[in-house]
């Protein structure tokens, strides 16, 4: 049978006793059956319906509304004939579509929307398997959770990451570009013409965030996790690369699906050891802080316990090696050359477990393969007739390499042969590499993924405790290098975002670089919907005096793009009568990253004094979603799902082991 005739005959089934789910909608004579088979033919489906064909659902989250799921629309159709060709009849529905860029306070508030709305369309429409489409910080997370709790074979694509905009001979890397040029703005050193023109080069058209923010961290995690095909995480939005991981990803989950092997459903692949392996890669990367509120709320799903814990004792074994911004200077069209995430997990060796399923159902292990690095190479070299679109601030040539990732060995623009280096396999002791690119550089990193003997980072993540954080609040190392390990200073304190942004840029703050800036109210209950406002801006007066980083706290969470000594998800947060929500102004914090603890000098009975005469408003305006967010959302060490999402009995539930 071959692929251009397998569509019409009868699926092949490594089960010859299989029937799929949906054939109890369509098989039969019935007035109901007929009325099922009826409504398909009536949305197109001209496939016999009662030939035992699997219905593959592909949930479709595009919309103009999110450019950074926008590339989705055109993988549909890559999709559909993947699953045509290999068998199965494919069927669209359309999901929420969450984008960070707009939705306020954040599509945090309705990741569990969408993890609601896949579970329920698998629930109740005749599916057999589940293809995600997915792209945005949140949109990937949520479709997975909902696609664990249903628990039928799944495999996600993701939209790949945008395009760089390029200024004055450097790529803009979405997100951490725009921190930084913020803070040259607020310091003097950016005037409102060069702020204009960085707004222009921005725009550079669709995709995910290049850099590795929470959308290209959980695609990496996704892959890693088996469900999404080795070596597509970082494949450019609109590339060969991305369509034809759209393609086979419709083959392989079609195969999948009509192999009926209960080992391919989510709750059998996601072990403890898959996640082991998650926070191997998440420290590996130096990713977001929001994967680890994903990666729990993903275990909690399937019964398993991710303790944040376990993130910091790995996190202080496994070093960060991808040069990727914003812990270091690449873009992820440099990590996705270098051989993407089986390059990654060649390198991590023996730190994670390559005997664990890929998402073909192989093992890891056949498809890893070594980083391979060109240094000097230029990598978005503009092309003839380019130059003036570059100079002006505007985008990448739309045929530059940086939207062709090409499979296969790199050749340079002269033709010559490309030498890699070895990364793994240098000799041990030998720390000598080239120096990185600074952050955007055109030429983007020497070495993408570095050899764990020459770090970018050598700690990652740290979770830290205390009368400040009972439950736990993380700090994410790789992109806080100026943070100072032990730090003792005067809390100024808001307790509204919005008072935070009316005054942080006052000329007359009281306020110096021992200060500790504190917001509140920024937590899953509070916001609601725990919003990226930990990132509290470097006050005016300071960046004017050349001051790039201090200590910040809040029970909020960051982007995954920014960076600067930022401790989010405080938890218990204050609308819950978390300790942050009880701090004033002139209160006196202490850092000790070496204890791993976060205290504020204050006693017990100070705290519970402050905390029974403490007034909580109760929000009086919330109806429909935010109030039934409020009323079920847990706390960031419980991954923020809901009271009612996650799994099962206390006898199910498992643990993942540091
Ligand atoms: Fe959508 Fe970053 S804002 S991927
Ligand atoms: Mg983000």
């Amino acid at each position: 049978c071959c692929a251009r005739c397998r569509p019409r005959c009868p699926p092949e089934r490594s089960d010859p006793m299989y029937t799929p789910r949906s054939a109890e909608w369509f098989v039969g004579d019935s007035e109901i059956s007929v009325m099922h088979r009826v409504a398909l033919r009536n949305s197109g489906v001209t496939e016999d319906l009662e030939s035992g064909r699997p219905l593959i659902g592909i949930a479709d989250s595009s919309s103009t509304l999110n450019p950074c799921n926008l590339p989705l629309r055109s993988l549909v159709e890559d999709a559909e004939r993947g699953i045509r060709e290999a068998g199965g009849i494919p069927v669209v529905f359309p999901v929420m579509s969450l984008g960070e860029d707009l939705m306020k306070p954040t599509a945090m508030l309705y990741r569990n929307l969408l993890s609601i709305e896949v579970e329920e369309y698998a629930r109740s429409y005749p599916l057999d398997g589940l293809l995600l489409l997915a792209g945005c910080d949140k949109s990937l997370p949520g479709a997975l959770m909902g696609a664990a709790s249903a628990n039928l074979p799944t495999l996600a694509v993701v939209s790949g990451p945008r395009a760089a905009g390029v200024l004055d001979d450097a790529r803009l890397g979405t997100g951490t570009a725009l921190w930084r040029a913020d803070h040259d703005r607020q310091s003097g050193t950016r005037d409102s013409a060069a702020w204009k023109s960085f707004e222009r080069a921005l725009a550079c058209g669709p995709g995910t965030c290049n850099t590795m923010g929470t959308a290209s961290t959980l695609a990496i995690l996704t892959e890693v996790l088996g469900f999404m095909l080795p070596g597509t995480a970082g494949a450019a939005a609109g590339s060969v690369a991305r369509a034809d991981a759209a393609y086979r990803s419709g083959i392989t989950l079609t195969e999948t699906v009509l192999r009926a092997d209960p080992a391919d459903t989510p709750q059998r692949i996601l072990t403890e050891s898959a996640f082991r392996n998650a926070l191997v890669t998440l420290c590996a990367l130096g990713g977001s802080p929001n994967a680890v509120i994903h990666l729990i709320a993903l275990a909690g799903r399937v019964g398993i316990t991710l303790d944040a814990d376990t993130l910091d004792r790995i996190s202080r074994e496994v070093p960060v090696i991808a040069d990727i911004e914003p812990a270091g200077a690449g873009l992820l069209a440099d990590f996705d050359r270098a051989g993407g995430t089986p390059a990654l997990l060649h390198t991590l060796d023996t730190l994670v477990d390559a005997d664990l399923r890929a998402a073909d159902g192989r093992p890891w292990r056949t498809h890893l393969r070594a980083a391979e690095t060109v240094p000097g190479r230029s990598l978005v070299a503009p092309a003839a007739g380019a130059e003036a679109q570059r100079v002006s601030g505007s985008v990448a040539p739309a045929d530059s390499t940086e939207a062709q990732p090409a499979p296969g060995p790199v050749v340079p623009a002269d033709g010559a042969e490309a030498h890699p280096v070895p990364g793994f396999d240098a000799p041990a002791g030998d720390t000598e590499h080239e120096p990185s690119a600074r952050p955007g550089h055109l030429a983007g990193t020497a070495r993408p993924i570095r050899p764990l003997t020459d770090p970018v980072a050598s700690e990652a993540f740290a979770v830290l405790r205390g009368n400040l954080a009972p439950r736990g609040s993380l700090i994410r190392l790789a992109t806080a290098p100026d943070l100072r390990r032990v730090h003792t200073g005067p809390a100024l304190v808001w307790h509204s975002y919005a008072q935070m942004r009316r005054e942080i840029h006052d000329p007359n703050l009281a306020v110096t670089p021992d200060t500790v800036l504190v917001l509140s109210g920024a937590g899953p209950v509070g916001a609601p919907g725990m919003p990226e406002w930990g990132v509290i801006p470097i006050p005016r007066v300071l960046a004017a005096q050349g001051v790039t980083d201090m200590l910040r706290i809040s029970d909020g969470r960051m982007s995954g793009t920014a960076f600067g000594s930022c401790i989010v998800h405080v938890s218990p947060e204050a609308a819950i009568g978390g300790p942050i929500g009880l701090l004033h102004t002139g209160d006196l914090i202490a850092l000790d990253l070496d204890a791993r603890t976060l205290n504020v000098d204050l006693t017990e009975a100070e705290l519970a004094a402050r905390l029974a005469a403490r007034v909580q408003p109760e929000p009086a305006d919330l109806r429909g979603w935010p109030l039934l967010y409020r009323r079920h959302v847990g706390q960031a060490d419980t991954g923020c799902d809901f009271d009612f999402l996650t799994a099962h009995t206390p006898e199910q539930r498992r643990v993942v082991q540091p």
